[in-house]
């Protein structure tokens, strides 16, 4: 990878390789592939996983429970560290990129919400780096805008607890919320609709498939259905 650059690069400074690297190489759309990997615990639960994913491809995870599926999400966050095998991003293997780039490319919806202590605001955008149009509009998009309007303070209203006084599937919309913000190079959902009302389901899904445009997708869950509606019958993988 630095070989490469330096070729494009032949005076710069290493800082420069690394800044262009940053700004650079997701622009087309994020490749994925994965190869013989191996990871997991005490003992390994991916035992030389194999696939890849075309730049923009929405796919689709299935596979019983304790097969393995949020630990391999976890796996191309490395939040654990591969054993075996390799995970490459357009060309690049995760293990060469520093963990704040590697995840600000990717972005994850937990098969447990996270939230933080602090407003509704700041848990969208905790970064501050969107307009109140902004996350209104991730806020409709995901069909938080009841929820947000009926609260006397809206996007000032205090999560408490994290999250412990909002309901699992208003935290699982706000965690969708967020990644409609930040528009990540690479999606992952895990079980991400899980704990939705079957009546809110459908938009969901519909949010899903139309949201990310540019995002490469992977949407894990454990019924096929689920996957089936998400994706429109597009790429499936059984693990
Ligand atoms: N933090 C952990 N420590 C030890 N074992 C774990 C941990 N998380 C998951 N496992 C085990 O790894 C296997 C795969 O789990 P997981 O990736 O959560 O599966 P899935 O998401 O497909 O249901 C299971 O046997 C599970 O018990
Ligand atoms: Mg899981």
């Amino acid at each position: 990878m630095a070989r490469q650059l330096e070729r494009g690069l032949p005076h710069c400074h290493n800082s420069q390789v690394v800044l262009e690297f940053q700004s650079n190489w997701l622009a087309s759309g994020a490749r994925l592939d994965v190869q013989e990997l191996r990871a997991g615990y005490a003992e390994d639960v991916l035992k030389g996983v194999t696939f890849s994913v075309e730049p923009r491809m929405k796919v689709g995870v299935v596979g019983t429970t304790g097969c393995g599926k949020s630990s391999m999400l976890l796996a191309l966050l490395r939040i654990i560290e591969p054993r075996g095998g390799r995970i490459v991003i357009n060309g690049i293997d995760t293990r060469d990129i520093g963990l704040a780039t590697l995840r600000t490319a990717l972005g994850l919806v937990p098969q447990e919400p996270m939230l933080f202590t602090g407003t509704l605001r700041h848990n969208l955008d905790p970064f501050k780096a969107y307009t109140d149009g902004r996350i209104k509009k991730a806020v409709n998009c995901c069909h938080l805008e009841s929820f947000v309007k009926s609260l006397p303070l809206g996007l000032d209203h205090q999560v408490s607890d994290e999250g412990g006084n909002l309901s699992f599937g208003q935290r699982q919309l706000l965690c969708l919320a967020r990644m409609v913000l930040r528009q990540p190079a690479l999606l992952l959902l895990d079980e991400a609709t899980s704990a939705i009302d079957p009546a809110t389901q459908e938009s969901v899904q519909d949010t899903i498939n139309h949201a990310f445009p540019t995002s490469t997708m992977l949407a894990v869950a454990h019924r096929l259905e689920t996957i089936m509606e998400f994706l429109g019958h597009q790429v499936m993988m059984l693990l």
